[in-house]
């Protein structure tokens, strides 16, 4: 009877009665974690159930202390890797057998291998590429449970320049898809015209048909109200389709109005029978690169405004978390910048979706090395073997975003200075240009001469990146002829927020030279001057960086390192210092001064931002900064008195005055056309005496299960001024519903665990990352401190 059963059921699903289209399930919930290696763990009888219980993602490092001892040094974060067990046991319904049954992997660090039921599926070795293995014939169904375990290997050190986080710390999903399907890495859809009064979509896909059905696709596309504006029928020709169908009056994407649409593709019998339905968000926009005149978005020339972004999320480790991501997505628009790189690999595909969303455009990067190696164990080893097919799942992965505008095959590649680098760099552009017709392929260069760059001499880039170096801008155009170029990482600035002591407007280059690894005469705490004055001798300040590309109207862009402080690489110092200097805003989030200068050229806000803060010893000289715009002049006033007018020049982006420290009120006020428009205080401020706890950025929350509170603690003293010359220990309790997640402060040299619930204010700030437990009601955190005690609340999103 069960067997008829399922030979009936089987029937009915391969007629595609059953069928309706590809489902996936989070697959992130219920795993258990254990680090140690025993191979034995593959096996399905495993009593695992002393093992942690863990909710992917998942990163171990993060949840370490430093330490001088770990092999990835403080470059690579100062933190462990190791090797680690994952398993996760699970049903699968009777009503599923016959489908294809997919487990995805978002992301793993670093080396993966996955079994079913004690069966092996295979090895996955880059650590920042999405996988997947079929499990349709090794899985149970109905009753019997499931067991999948997953090896992740991190234990071969250094293998990064930067922090890369250890264990599954993407999402993971399991996808069912009908026996005869849309093969979902195999659809690209691309707009090759867009104008305003018309739109193109051209879709090309290929399908798993194994009865060898005739088949035809049909496409639908539908707008963010929900309505069809287009439709189209084809029928397959074999096993793949390229269709091609218009749309009147596309509202286009772009970076102020990110519109999107919904293609819904289906496919049915020569009966009209619905085998099979898979859907895909896509944008309408065009993309040009011009030599003279740079980058071009629907037509319109736009400068990249961009920041380099590592893959880490500050006190979240490697962990991706949509909420997180958001809030450095928004943090970087709010500033400005329309454009991110995500350097130097595969980004997590939810950062894209939200690029999509927010309207962010993306520099896509897929390797900081190629077989010659920057770490002993870096993908160097594993570059022969992979690479090409690694770069094509990289492309198939993400050439339907919209808000990707170009690949990056490499940054800083060491076979730059080869023939060698001549004969990949034509083999990796023609591996993407097979997949992606509609992209520029770049690379990011630091070999400014065209006879020494064998990268150039592939003549198979369609855009040039340089990194720093601006000093030879001018001469490129000409050494690189009839390419357009972009600059694709610049500054190096180094700052720590808050700190300030710099009493003069020289640059200062720390290392020094390439004969320095460290600083020899920097800070003893560790820190940096947060005037925009100090750099990698490589790099330059952000002004200055900012007014060389500013001015070169054939430079397409600006990618800025970096947006955000990231774990790891903490030039110029050694341990204890563990993380970067380099970010407009701190690893906790809180923007450095500069950020505002950023904001004064980037956007059409009002922008006025006084600097230092105003708690100085009697008498000391202080230099005060304003970053300003839209205004012809700002003025300074000490507890009433001016102090003279400043305004920025052609070479520098800030007023500046040089001031003996008085206590009281410092006040910047900003004239357009002599009238007042807008002023800033800073107070002398007294001892700390209260906390303000703010939930930022409601915005960020998503609505989503795996929503993030961030709370931001600021000192203030009696009267309700920022404290920023006094710091606190505080610690955050979880109280009603809710779960500390991790805290931070900023500070690149602060030893204590991101994981942990205790923090000490730096320079009168701290953080605290807060998950609801039940994310559908509100919740509560304490804060304790030798202040007293605080409840903040924090209130669920509401979804419609
Ligand atoms: C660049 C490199 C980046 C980072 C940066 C630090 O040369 O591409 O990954 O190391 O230097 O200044």
């Amino acid at each position: 009877m069960t067997r008829f059963f399922f030979v009936l059921l089987s029937l009915l699903l391969s007629s595609g009665l059953f069928a309706q289209s590809n489902r996936q399930e989070n697959f992130n919930s219920d795993w258990r974690f254990l680090q140690a290696d025993e191979l034995q763990f593959r096996h399905v009888h495993v009593d695992d159930k002393q093992w942690k219980a863990v909710t992917l993602p998942h990163d171990w490092s993060i949840l370490s202390d430093f330490g001088a001892e770990f092999p990835a040094g403080n470059a690579g974060g100062a933190l462990p890797g190791g090797i680690a067990w994952y398993r996760k046991t699970f049903p699968i319904a009777t009503a599923d057998k016959g489908k294809h049954i997919t487990i995805h992997f978002d992301g793993a660090y670093r080396y993966t291998e996955v079994w079913i039921n004690g069966h092996y599926l295979g090895k996955h070795s880059n650590g920042y590429l999405s996988f997947s293995h079929e499990l349709s014939s090794y899985l149970h169904y109905g009753g019997k449970p499931n067991v999948l375990a997953v090896r992740v290997d991190n234990s071969q050190q250094p293998n990064s320049r930067w922090y890369s986080g250890s264990g599954i710390y993407r999402d993971v999903v399991l996808s069912y898809k009908d026996v005869t399907h849309f093969i979902p890495e195999e659809v690209f859809v691309s707009t090759p015209l867009v104008s305003k009064d018309e739109g193109t979509v051209r879709v090309r896909a290929s399908i798993a048909n194994p009865a060898n059905q005739k088949l035809t696709a049909a496409f639908s596309l539908i707008d963010d109200k929900g309505k069809v504006v287009a439709e189209s029928k084809e029928k397959m020709q074999d096993a793949a389709i390229d269709a091609i169908f218009s749309v009147n009056n596309p509202k286009l994407w772009d970076v102020s109005s990110p519109n999107l649409y919904r293609l819904q593709m289906t496919l049915l019998t020569a009966q009209g029978k619905v085998l099979n339905r898979f859907e895909q968000r896509i944008g309408f926009r065009s993309i040009a690169f011009d030599v003279h005149k740079g980058f071009f978005l629907n037509g319109q020339q736009l400068k990249l405004k961009g920041v380099c972004l590592h893959h880490d999320l500050g006190a979240l480790g490697a962990v991706f978390n949509k909420s997180a991501a958001k809030r450095q997505l928004l943090i970087m628009k709010d500033m400005g910048a329309n454009a991110i790189r995500t350097a130097h690999n595969p980004p997590a595909p939810a950062l894209l979706d939200l690029c999509d969303e927010l309207g962010i455009l993306v520099y896509n990067e897929a390797y900081d090395m190629w077989q010659k190696r920057k770490n002993k164990f870096d993908y160097h080893v594993d570059f022969k073997e992979h690479h090409v097919a690694d770069l094509q799942a990289f492309v198939k992965r993400d050439r339907n975003h919209p808000a990707v505008i170009m690949w990056s095959i490499g940054n800083e590649i060491r076979e730059q200075f080869d023939s060698t680098g001549t004969v990949l760099t034509k083999e990796m552009t023609a591996v993407v240009k097979a997949l992606d017709d509609t992209r520029p392929v770049t690379a990011a260069l630091t070999e400014t001469n065209y006879e020494k760059n064998f990268i150039a001499q592939a003549e198979a880039l369609d855009v040039l990146g340089f990194n720093y170096k601006f000093e030879d801008y001018d001469k490129l155009p000409k050494e690189f002829k009839g390419v357009p170029l972009i600059a694709s990482e610049t500054t190096s600035g180094l700052q720590t927020r808050g700190v300030y002591d710099a009493l003069h407007d020289t640059i200062q280059f720390w290392p020094a030279s390439s004969k320095d690894k460290f600083v020899t005469n920097g800070n003893p705490d560790f820190s940096v001057s947060a005037y925009d004055n100090v750099a990698a001798y490589w790099g330059t300040s952000h002004e200055r960086a900012w007014l060389e590309v500013k001015k070169r109207e054939f430079l397409g862009g600006i990618f800025v390192w970096t947006g955000f402080d990231y774990l790891g690489e903490p030039v110029p110092y050694p341990y204890p210092a563990r993380s970067s200097y380099y970010g407009i805003v701190d690893l906790a989030g809180f923007p450095k001064d500069v950020y505002y200068m950023y904001q004064s050229e980037w956007t059409e806000k009002e922008v006025l931002h006084l600097l230092p803060h105003w708690n100085w010893k009697a008498g000391e000289m202080v230099d005060v900064w304003a970053y300003y715009n839209q205004a012809d002049e700002v003025e300074l006033f000490l507890n009433g008195k001016s102090l003279g007018k400043s305004q920025k020049t052609a070479e520098r982006l800030h007023a500046t005055w040089q001031v003996a420290f008085a206590p009281g009120e410092l006040k910047v006020v900003k004239y357009r056309d002599g009238k007042a428009v807008q002023e800033q205080i800073r107070y002398t401020a007294g001892a700390a005496s209260q906390l303000k706890a703010e939930v930022t950025h409601d915005d960020f929350v998503t609505g989503d299960k795996t929503d993030l509170y961030f709370v931001e603690v600021q000192l203030q003293d009696v009267d309700g001024h920022a404290v920023q010359h006094d710091d606190i220990e505080l610690t955050f309790l979880s109280a009603d519903n809710a779960t500390i997640v991790g805290t931070d402060n900023g500070f690149q040299a602060d030893l204590r665990s991101l994981s942990s619930p205790q923090r000490k204010t730096f320079k009168g700030k701290a953080l605290a990352i807060v998950r609801l437990q039940d994310q559908t009601r509100a919740g509560s955190i304490r804060v304790k401190s030798k202040l007293g005690e605080l409840t903040v609340s924090l209130l669920p999103k509401k979804t419609e």
